[in-house]
């Protein structure tokens, strides 16, 4: 049995770091273990044009420690208003590796979002011509659709019409949480989706039986059990398709433990080990190192890492909390010990 795993070192496409003093606080957990990291812009306000987006990385680069190997790769918030030119030079500069569309009101700081998909057509065009990834928040925000359904909808009615009427884009489907988004990736060209540590571990039984748990609240929501297993399955079958984005997204416990709780699991300082763990149990360990760092940079056109990543077998509990001065953020509980961590 392997006791030390050496992997290239990975990559998060899908983090949110925030700003300020929650940025001090959960940087360092992501710089701890990953390499690079595409950082989520829904700030308030949010991330709008490439300076602010410069400015932005400038504050990620300004709160990581000292000795840290971490770029932040930067996303831009699409609005109805956003200028095709700016995204395109952005991107041309390097200043950004990609955008973000979120539907209005899907979910955390998305007030600014997309409503008419019309309106977005333009850049979405200029996106397609210059090969600038786009990363989808895939749920429609009609409040008649069960919330259980929203992302299944929104591939129908939402991604499926945008993708056809704008060929070439390379789409990414952020945070997939169903059998039918693993089929639309799986049956379509220049697609891929990420995956959550959180989704690969809890279903909503763990959300809502037994007592209600805001800590694995987060959006998309989980969904039953069987879809659980349509994401291990993508996620552990070496398709390239399906890479890591942990979406670890830290509020304060007072804001999670609320009559109106914030959706967002906070991942960043174990996904590795809980990773190793999950991969193991499916018989996929070899399988790890593709999913958490080749797959993802492979869909980004960029060099994997030369840096490595060594996980031992030896089961280590992580903090259950970091401290802020916004008070304590919960660390994701997968309800086991992992059976790894990483090697400091
Ligand atoms: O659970 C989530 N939290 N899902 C998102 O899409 C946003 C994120 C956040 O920013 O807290
Ligand atoms: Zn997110």
């Amino acid at each position: 049995m392997t006791d030390r795993l050496t992997i290239t070192r990975p990559d998060d496409w899908h983090l949110h770091l925030r700003d300020g003093a929650m940025l001090a606080a959960v940087a360092p957990e992501s710089a701890r273990h990953f390499a690079r990291a595409l950082v989520m812009p829904n700030l308030v306000p949010p991330v709008v044009t490439g300076a602010q987006a410069s400015a932005y990385r400038d504050r990620i680069l300004a709160a990581l420690p000292a000795g840290h190997d971490f770029t932040p790769l930067m996303s831009l918030y699409l609005t109805e208003a956003t200028d095709p030119a700016d995204v395109v030079s952005a991107y041309n500069q390097g200043i950004i590796t990609a955008v973000k569309l979120y539907p209005a009101g899907a979910t955390t700081n998305s007030a600014s979002g997309v409503r008419d998909m019309d309106r977005i057509r333009p850049v979405l065009e200029a996106m397609a011509e210059q090969g600038i990834p786009l990363c989808v928040h895939g749920e429609v925000t009609d409040a008649s659709v069960d919330i259980f359904d929203r992302e299944a909808v929104f591939i129908e009615t939402a991604l499926d019409p945008l993708r056809r009427a704008t060929p070439g884009l390379r789409v990414i489907l952020e945070h997939v949480t169903t059998s039918e988004g693993v089929d639309y990736v799986r049956a379509n060209d220049n697609i891929a989706a990420t995956i959550t540590t959180h989704h690969l571990v809890i279903n909503r039984n763990h959300i809502l039986a037994g007592g209600i748990r805001p800590h694995y609240y987060c959006l998309p929501v989980a969904k039953r059990e069987t879809q659980r297993q349509a994401l291990l399955d993508a996620a552990t079958s070496g398709d390239p398709r399906f890479f890591l984005g942990t979406d670890s997204a830290p509020h304060p416990d007072k804001a999670k433990l609320a009559p109106c709780g914030c959706a967002g699991c906070f991942t960043a300082s174990n996904s590795m080990a809980i990773l190793a763990h999950v991969f193991e149990q499916t018989g996929a360990l070899e399988r790890l190192e593709g999913f958490t760092s080749l797959h993802g940079a492979a869909f980004y056109g960029m060099a994997r890492n030369t840096g490595t990543l060594t996980l031992i077998r030896e089961s280590a509990d992580t903090p259950r909390q970091i401290d802020t001065i916004d008070g304590p953020v919960t660390v994701f509980d997968p309800g086991f010990t992992p059976d790894w961590r990483v090697a400091e």
